[in-house]
């Protein structure tokens, strides 16, 4: 099928390359001339496991081509995506306007029975905004529907191949037909071997929830439901994920008290299938370019309807708490004077296996922490160039080159992100390169038995 991705950030970027690897003729548009270019030259703008891979390919075999120009897109598509970013307007509704400006770009050029979807993250009735923007540009028919979108940073492809489940929000059976068509195709090529043209990258293989997915047909893992329900599913899952996480930050307050221990409790209740392990790990909290923004989103959203959503406020403000709950943990264990200590912080990024440092729990304590320490020691895999640009004003900050470099002459190592190197540190390394011995294990993944045998005091969240 021809189709049209509005938007080639995250979502946009890595929806156009894994459909036009599935065998889709795809038109990625964006904005940003330098993205488009970048892209053209089969280079993603920022990291993603198996995406630059899939998009050499698409550019190879001129399945993707990404464009500034949307009538070369709408006109040559039966169907558009819009991918734009939805962020926070300044009372914390999550601000339409990059929505609203594609749908009108998409009207202008729009052809008879066009299908216009929309994937990014919005305020449950949306939709009515959208569809009366693109009634008063055209005269043409179109179709409308909401097709959310559940791809996480990290594992963006995988989710894309492989998702769990597909919500087409539509009242047109034409709309639904097609979405189905475009999605069913991505599942074939999923699942066909690579010698017959499947896909050939090393993420379904090594993933574990790939199983699952395979067993279960794709038919059972389409929804169709109303428009309306699609919009507030997508909401509604982060914020509930949200606060899966905050609670077990809460107990992990009353573990700290009491001599309990987070990961035991959460094995404990995780056991239970009602439960799930899931998102219950205890940590610096929650961050990203989704959770903050969108339960922000819905709080606003439900003040509008005339519903006050306490329990989400709640595990809002139980999240906000935990920049202040570690720099207190970082004072019980180097004293209340950090004057004349350097802190080494591992990671940056908002979780591991990306670059993307946007509402960075590790962000938010080093700006907590650069006031009161001498000095600050950074390393990330791959998130140093975004560091380096947000944390440019903070003038004791030292950008490291690597795991060893950056714990050297450190009072305290602070494990902020837990990507795969950082849990495995050297501790033998590590201990003769600090100035003191003190780890603050950030995420819980390091074994305090092992580290503290080697001679270093260890704080973690609730353990
Ligand atoms: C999230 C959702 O998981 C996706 O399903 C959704 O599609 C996406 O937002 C979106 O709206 O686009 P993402 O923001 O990539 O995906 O990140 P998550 O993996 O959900 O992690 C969010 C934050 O929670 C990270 O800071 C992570 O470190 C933290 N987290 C996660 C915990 O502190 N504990 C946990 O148990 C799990």
């Amino acid at each position: 099928m021809n189709i049209s991705i509005v938007g080639a950030g995250y979502l946009g970027l890595t929806t156009a390359s894994v459909l036009a690897a599935a065998g889709h003729k795809v038109y990625c548009v964006d904005i940003k001339p330098e993205i488009i270019d970048q892209i053209n030259s089969g280079n993603p703008h920022f990291y993603e496991p198996g995406l630059e891979a899939l998009l050499k390919g698409d550019i190879s075999n001129k399945n993707l081509i990404a464009t500034l120009d949307y009538s070369e897109a709408i006109s040559n598509s039966e169907i558009s995506f819009i991918c734009v970013d939805t962020p926070s307007s300044e009372n914390g509704e999550l601000s339409i306007r990059a929505v609203e400006a594609s749908a009108k770009s998409i009207a202008e050029n729009l052809n008879d029975n066009h299908i216009v979807v929309l994937k990014s993250t919005v305020p449950v009735g949306t939709a009515k905004k959208i569809k009366s923007l693109i009634y008063q540009t055209t005269s043409n028919e179109f179709h409308y529907a909401s097709n959310p979108e559940f791809l996480a940073e990290g594992s963006s492809v995988f989710d894309t191949l492989l998702p769990d489940r597909i919500i087409i929000g539509t009242d047109s059976d034409f709309a639904y037909k097609k979405i189905y068509d475009v999605f069913n195709q991505v599942d074939i090529f999923a699942k066909k071997s690579p010698s017959e043209g499947g896909y050939d990258g090393e993420l379904i293989k090594d993933n574990n929830r790939s199983q699952f997915f395979y067993e279960k047909p794709f038919e059972q893992r389409v929804q169709n439901v109303s428009i309306s329900s699609a919009e507030l599913i997508k909401m509604t899952a982060n914020s509930f994920l949200a606060t899966k996480i905050s609670f077990a930050n809460a107990i992990a307050n009353i573990c700290d008290k009491t001599g309990a221990n987070v990961t035991e409790v959460m094995n404990g209740i995780g056991a239970d299938p009602r439960i799930g392990r899931d998102f219950l790990y205890a940590g610096l909290g929650w961050g990203g370019g989704c959770f903050p923004k969108d339960v922000l989103g819905l709080i606003r959203n439900s003040e509008n309807l005339g519903y006050d959503f306490e329990i989400l406020k709640a595990a809002k403000s139980t999240n906000d708490r935990q920049t202040k709950f570690s720099t207190d943990k970082i004072k019980d264990l180097l004293g209340d004077d950090l004057s004349g200590k350097t802190i080494s912080i591992l990671g940056l990024s908002f979780k591991p296996g990306t670059s993307d440092i946007r509402v960075s729990p590790s962000i938010n304590l080093i700006t907590a922490l650069s006031p009161i320490v001498e000095s600050i020691r950074v390393f990330d895999p791959k998130a140093m160039d975004n560091g380096r640009e947000y944390l440019k004003d903070l003038p004791n900050i030292e950008f490291s080159n690597s795991t060893a470099e950056v714990v050297e002459e450190s009072s305290l190592v602070v494990l902020a992100t837990d990507w795969p190197e950082f849990i495995n540190l050297d501790f033998n390394m590590v201990k003769e390169q600090m100035s003191e011995l003190n780890l603050f294990d950030g995420r819980n993944r390091w074994n305090k038995n092992l580290v503290e045998k080697l001679g270093f005091r260890y704080y973690g969240v609730g353990v």
